[in-house]
């Protein structure tokens, strides 16, 4: 763990808010699943960032300038019953030196001694909307202190959401956050390679997931979100995720998985031929979105902005669509008037980080942001053509998506995912 890193983040952020203000941070909550049963537990992405720290049950809470500690921890204590039952707990003693916290306290004690900490600063920063349940405890903090003004004590003027500021520190990576996401995206690109070495026509969806699943799980890793694994029209249902119809000789089959390594997330799409070769009609679709892809990534430069990988792509797909007849008329009209969203319907990506569709803003003052050295992102377009009147028939249930997790460089880019093959020669080859 970077503990320097998190300090340094911490420190940042104190000096963003200044001192006349407190800012407060929960664990995520455990989530159940059914009856006894809770899902895997995963810590919330802004606590995370913040100390490294991978219980529930706690609250980050920082105050600077705070005479007797500026940053506090209300977690767990040790119990050797309850550890005995669900798990060690790092407790309030060790939380102190190994996450460089200057004071820790009884989450059982946090509606005692949170409010007369929060009483005297006039600013409240926290996320909101996120945690009804924590919005509500904050409130409750607040009033606790209302109900005391006469004794000359008051609540914060202002509640301010946290997301501005720490979500634009988040948008950039530093180097450590870059190997960590390194990482992620070798063990997803991995993955993709294993599923295109095992495919064979009659396997069902499923087993190309749990051979990703289990590639990420051998290594210390999870899954970023569930796996989409669609063949044939299945592939056209973008967040298609039941994975459990049998693959068909002749169909493509799209691929949508990403490894979670330490808290950062990869996020890579390969589509293929279930038998390893591409028909005429798939290789023409295929190489379109080759194209497409290319030319954003080779857009996604600092000083370009955002949408610039987007606006490549809409030519180049709007073109190619019009060439096989799919669409008719002119690029700038059939772009106008949106008409390429009957095959392509999603946007060319998104901030990619500890969450997989990752916090940050994509406009600043109302203008597309431009981009800069450390951020991170996904360059995915796609084409998706579902069974309709009007389409060729040959043409029905290709549905591809290609897609690579790229971060900005101080002159270009760094492509993170590509050993992952994706040219229609370089995939037969890896299927052969
Ligand atoms: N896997 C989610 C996405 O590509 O946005
Ligand atoms: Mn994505
Ligand atoms: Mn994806």
């Amino acid at each position: 763990m970077e503990l320097k890193e998190f300090k340094a983040r911490r420190k940042d952020l104190m000096q963003m808010v200044g001192e006349d203000s407190i800012v407060i941070i929960p664990a995520a909550p455990e989530r159940k699943r059914n009856r006894d049963v809770y899902h895997r537990y995963r810590q919330d992405s802004d606590f995370f960032y913040l100390t490294g720290f991978v219980e529930p049950e706690a609250v980050l809470v920082l105050v600077p300038g705070r005479e007797h500690g500026e940053v506090l921890m209300f977690c767990r204590e040790k119990d050797p019953l309850k550890e005995t039952w669900d798990g060690r707990r790092v407790g309030l003693e060790a939380i102190c030196d190994l996450f460089a916290i200057d004071d820790s306290f009884p989450i059982s004690d946090i509606d005692d001694i949170l409010p007369g900490i929060i009483e005297g600063r006039d600013k409240l920063y926290c996320t909101m909307g996120i945690d009804s349940a924590f919005d509500k405890k904050v409130m409750g903090w607040i009033n606790h202190i209302r109900e005391n003004s006469r004794k000359g004590v008051h609540p914060p003027h202002e509640i301010v959401s946290l997301e501005n500021i720490l979500h634009e520190m988040r948008l950039y990576k530093s180097a450590f956050e870059i190997k960590q996401m390194k990482r992620a995206a070798k063990l997803s690109a991995q993955a993709h390679i294993l599923a295109m070495q095992v495919c064979k026509p009659g396997m069902m969806e499923y087993e190309l997931d749990a051979e990703i699943v289990h590639h990420f799980m051998k290594n210390g890793a999870t899954y970023a979100y569930p796996s989409i694994v669609g063949g044939g029209g299945n592939g056209c249902i973008l967040h298609y995720i039941e994975n459990n119809t049998p693959l068909k000789d002749g169909d493509l089959v799209l691929i949508d998985a990403g490894a979670e390594y330490d808290h950062y997330a990869g996020d890579i799409s390969r589509t293929f031929p279930v038998n390893g070769k591409f028909s005429a009609e798939q290789k023409a679709v295929y190489e379109i979105v080759l194209e497409a892809q290319l030319a954003a990534i080779n857009a996604a430069q600092p000083n370009n902005h955002w949408n610039q990988p987007h606006e490549a792509v809409l030519q180049i797909i709007t073109q190619g669509l019009i060439d096989l007849g799919l669409l008719e008329g002119t690029v700038n009209d059939q772009i106008e008037q949106s008409g390429y969203q009957q095959f392509f319907m999603h946007r060319t990506g998104h901030w990619l980080g500890m969450d997989v569709h990752d916090v940050g803003d994509y406009k600043v003052n109302g203008e597309w942001r431009m981009l800069e050295k450390g951020m991170a992102l996904t360059i995915e377009p796609g084409i998706y053509i579902a069974p309709s009147k009007g389409v060729d028939k040959r043409w029905w249930n290709i549905g591809i998506r290609i897609e690579d997790d790229v971060v900005i460089t101080s002159k270009g880019n760094e492509v993170i995912t590509k050993d992952a093959p994706k040219t229609v020669a370089d995939i037969e080859d890896a299927m052969s």
